[in-house]
């Protein structure tokens, strides 16, 4: 049997950054005792917040909930929130610590700049994901958002109006292509901002190697993690054995041969130890 570790599995640099803030918060608060929260978990994985919450961080999911809450600090985690809710959140009183991803920052003022010029902005994404939630409060006048190649023909596309794209940063690149192909036959003035984030594209490209040449591959990360069900839909198709798991618990080791190559990758929110766990294991898994 032969493991092949994905170089780029696990936290990227945008929710490291975002994790050792939170570890530094819980630090802090051992001397200044004020309480901590953070806007949303931290990353997509409940080992890590349950670990988090332990310490005496509180999740909160949208502005109503810090209604009754003492006041402390709060961490803005990598998606980022929209302009309207950090502001809210300082005039309450909160102590705002943004851990926005800069990558994602980036798209917020590009937003915001030609939103302010009069362009409409087109967000390929997912409407429902925090992210691209953020991305749009950074706007001021007309957004639309784009999950599929199909809601290109189903929206009507005014040769009069600017259009302004950026995508969220861990949208899948091939349908990525797709839609802009699409977008760039509708004889509009678009102007295109490439927004998906450098460590997804690598992320998304190894797992799409490495599952050509495996017999087997495992996918490690949360199960409400965006950018790993997107890893798992890119190796399924090239390996038929792929296994989703969010930790070694939700794996069957007597699926594995001793004549398999096992290739492993990992979402963005998974940590070090976890994937570890699961290379041990099934390095030591009996046949
Ligand atoms: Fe940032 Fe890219 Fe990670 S945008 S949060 S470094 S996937």
């Amino acid at each position: 049997m032969e493991i092949i570790v994905a170089e780029t599995a696990g936290f990227c640099f945008g929710v490291d950054r975002a994790v050792r803030r939170l570890n530094e918060m819980v630090q802090e608060k051992k001397v200044t005792h004020s309480p901590i929260y953070s806007y949303g978990p931290v990353i997509h994985n409940p080992h890590v917040v349950q670990g988090f919450e332990k310490q005496g961080v509180k999740i909160v999911h949208n502005l109503e909930d810090t209604v009754t809450l003492p006041k402390g600090h709060i961490l803005i985690r990598s998606h980022g929130v929209s302009e309207e809710t950090v502001t809210t959140l300082e005039k309450k009183g909160f102590q705002v610590v943004d851990s926005t991803c800069p990558y994602v920052k980036k798209i917020h003022r590009i937003v915001t700049e030609a939103s302010r010029i009069g362009h409409t902005i087109v967000i390929i994404g997912d409407k429902n994901h925090p992210e691209v939630v953020g991305i749009a409060g950074w706007t001021t006048g007309e957004v639309i958002v784009i999950n599929e190649p199909e809601a290109v023909d189903q929206h009507f596309w005014d040769q009069e109006k600017n259009y302004t794209v950026v995508a969220q940063t861990t949208y899948h690149t091939e349908k990525y292509k797709v839609i802009l192909k699409k977008l760039q036959k509708k004889s509009i003035r678009v102007i295109i901002n490439e927004t998906i984030c450098q460590a997804t594209r690598l992320r998304q490209k190894e797992a799409l190697e490495l599952s050509e040449k495996v017999t087997k591959m495992i996918v490690i990360g949360g199960k409400n993690s965006s950018n790993t069900r997107k890893l798992y839909e890119i190796c399924k198709r090239q390996c038929k054995d792929t296994y989703y798991v969010e930790t070694i618990e939700d794996l069957e080791l007597n699926v594995f041969k001793d004549n398999d190559i096992i290739g492993i990758t990992a979402g963005a929110s998974t940590p070090k130890n976890i994937i570890e766990e699961v290379i041990s294991n099934v390095r030591n898994a009996k046949f």
